[in-house]
């Protein structure tokens, strides 16, 4: 269990967790409202190079946020919240099994208990932000990708790019 004590240091807490991410990987975010899923989510895109400002699906449901170009396979941030989430069949309208799980693409969703069906069977890291007594933020994981283990800021292992192959959904958000 971690704990974070500003929003800074849940932001910080993405960032790490980010550098571990190299494609394919889900992460559900439990939590209740105001616990800081965004806000995690926010050092996640930042820690991956991405520029543009996180703002929650809230309406959209997803948010597809391309990488800036570098060798690795993983070129999408996909961000879901599911809170106004109707019943899954509204994912899958919009092409959501279309990213999620996908190698080219790394996975964040808040309210992940609204898509378990979609969910089923796939690998997913959980992480679970709680409100403390004093406003802190209880934050665990479930496996190795562990909060608490110190991540050196060394850049990662590019993995072999391959060029005959191009990722290129139609649902990537146009740059604002
Ligand atoms: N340690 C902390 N970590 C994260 N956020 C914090 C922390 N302490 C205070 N906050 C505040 O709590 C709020 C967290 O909001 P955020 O949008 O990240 O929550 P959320 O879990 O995504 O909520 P929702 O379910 O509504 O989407 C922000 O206003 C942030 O400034
Ligand atoms: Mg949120």
């Amino acid at each position: 269990m971690s704990v974070s004590n500003s929003e800074q240091e849940t932001k910080t807490m993405g960032k790490k967790l980010a550098a571990r991410l190299r494609g394919g990987e889900i992460v559900c975010l439990y939590g209740e409202l105001g616990a800081g899923k965004t806000t995690l989510v926010k050092g996640m895109a930042e820690g991956l190079g991405i520029k543009e400002e996180i703002t929650s699906p809230t309406f959209t449901l997803m948010n597809v946020y391309r990488l800036p170009a570098t060798a690795y396979q993983l070129q999408a941030l996909v961000h879901i919240d599911t809170y106004r989430l109707k019943n899954e069949q509204e994912l899958r309208a919009i092409g959501a099994e279309d990213y999620i799980g996908k190698l080219e693409t790394v996975t964040v969703i808040e309210w992940p208990e609204k898509m378990e069906n979609l969910l089923k069977g796939k690998k997913t890291i959980k992480i679970t932000l709680e409100h403390g007594e004093n406003g802190e933020r209880k934050i665990t994981s479930s496996n190795n990708y562990s909060l608490l283990i110190p991540v050196a800021d060394t850049p990662v292992q590019p993995v072999p790019h391959n060029p005959d192959y191009t990722y290129n959904p139609s649902h990537t958000q146009s740059p604002s």
